[in-house]
C-alpha cells in the first residue's frame, strides 16, 4: 500500500537517503526542512505540509555545542512537529535518536536528544525510536568542527559505526510499518576507533589533516569506554566501514 510520509531534516545527510529509500518502493515523500519552506522551530508552513501524511520521520538536528541551544532545539521544534501531527492525525512518530545517551550525561547534543525523546514517550502521537550508532561519516564530521589549519583534534572513541544508507533503509522500512515503541539499537557489524576512521577517511579522500588525539577537546572521558557500544541486542546493519570508505575514494 502506497504510504504519505513526511522526512522532517530531508534535505540532510539521513534524511535524504530516507526520503530517497521511501520513494525508492512507491511510497509518497513530502520532505521538510527551513530551506525546502517549513520551519519546526517557529512552525512556519508544518500544518500544509503534514496534510494527508500517515506517518512522520524526525531526522533534523542542529550543529550548536551550548546545552542550553541544543535542549531548547530539539525541545522546541519536537513540541511543535507532535502538536501539528495531532492535529493532522499523524498515525506514526519516528525518531531517528542515538544508543548510548543515558549513559553520558555531559554531551550537550545528548541531552537534546534525551529531551527530544522524553517528549516523543510521553506524546499522544505513537511512536518508534530507533537509537543509532555514530554513522560511518562521523569521524570526518567531528574532524571538520575541530580542523585548524591541518590540525584536528578527537577523542579515540571506540564506536560500532552504521552506514548512512543504512539507517535511512531501516527508518524507511519501520515508518512504513506499525509504532513499535523503544525500537532495538541499529549498529553496522565492526568496533571502530574514531581516531582511525579519521585518518583512514582522509586517506580514502586524499586529505592531508594531522590528526591530535585526545579526551580535553569536544568529547571527555564519561564517552570512553563501551559507553557508546550499541545493546546486546542491537540489529547489525550489513555495510563495513571499509566498503563504505571504497565508495569515498
Ligand atoms: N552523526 C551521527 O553519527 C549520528 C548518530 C546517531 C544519530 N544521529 C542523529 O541523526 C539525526 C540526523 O543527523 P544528520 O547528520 O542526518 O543531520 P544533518 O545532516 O545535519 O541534517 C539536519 C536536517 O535538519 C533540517 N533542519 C534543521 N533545523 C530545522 C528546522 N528548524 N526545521 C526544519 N528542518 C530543520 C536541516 O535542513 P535546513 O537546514 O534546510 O532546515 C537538515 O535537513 C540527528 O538528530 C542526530 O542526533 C546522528
Amino acid at each position: 500500500m502506497t504510504m504519505r510520509i513526511a522526512v522532517a531534516g530531508a534535505t540532510g545527510n539521513i534524511g535524504t537517503r530516507t526520503a530517497a529509500a521511501l520513494e525508492a518502493t512507491g511510497h509518497e515523500v513530502v520532505r521538510i526542512s527551513r530551506s525546502l519552506g517549513v520551519d519546526l522551530r517557529s512552525g512556519e508552513g508544518l500544518d500544509a505540509a503534514l496534510a494527508g501524511v500517515a506517518a512522520v520521520v524526525d531526522a533534523t538536528s542542529v550543529e550548536s555545542t551550548d546545552r542550553a541551544e541544543v535542549v531548547d532545539y530539539f525541545g522546541s521544534t519536537t513540541r511543535n512537529l507532535l502538536a501539528a501531527e495531532g492535529r493532522a492525525g499523524v498515525g506514526h512518530h519516528v525518531l531517528l535518536s542515538i544508543a548510548g545517551i543515558t549513559r553520558v550525561a555531559g554531551n550537550a547534543h545528548y541531552a537534546g536528544k534525551r529531551e527530544q525523546e522524553r517528549l516523543v514517550e510521553q506524546g499522544r502521537v505513537p511512536w518508534t525510536i530507533v537509537p543509532a550508532t555514530q554513522f560511518h561519516d562521523f569521524a570526518a564530521t567531528v574532524t571538520g568542527w575541530t580542523e585548524q589549519d591541518g590540525v584536528a583534534t578527537l577523542a579515540p572513541l571506540l564506536v560500532q559505526p552504521i552506514a548512512p544508507a543504512d539507517v535511512a533503509d531501516i527508518l524507511a522500512e519501520i515508518a512504513t510499518g506499525a509504532p513499535q515503541g523503544r525500537y532495538r539499537d541499529i549498529a553496522g557489524p565492526e568496533p571502530q576507533d574514531l581516531v582511525d576512521m579519521a585518518r583512514r577517511t582522509n586517506d580514502a579522500r586524499g586529505r592531508s589533516v594531522t590528526l591530535v588525539p585526545t579526551w580535553s577537546s569536544l568529547f571527555g572521558p564519561e564517552m570512553a569506554g563501551n559507553a557508546l557500544l550499541p545493546g546486546d541486542n542491537a540489529r547489525i546493519a550489513p555495510t563495513t566501514f571499509e566498503q563504505w570508505l571504497a565508495e569515498q575514494r
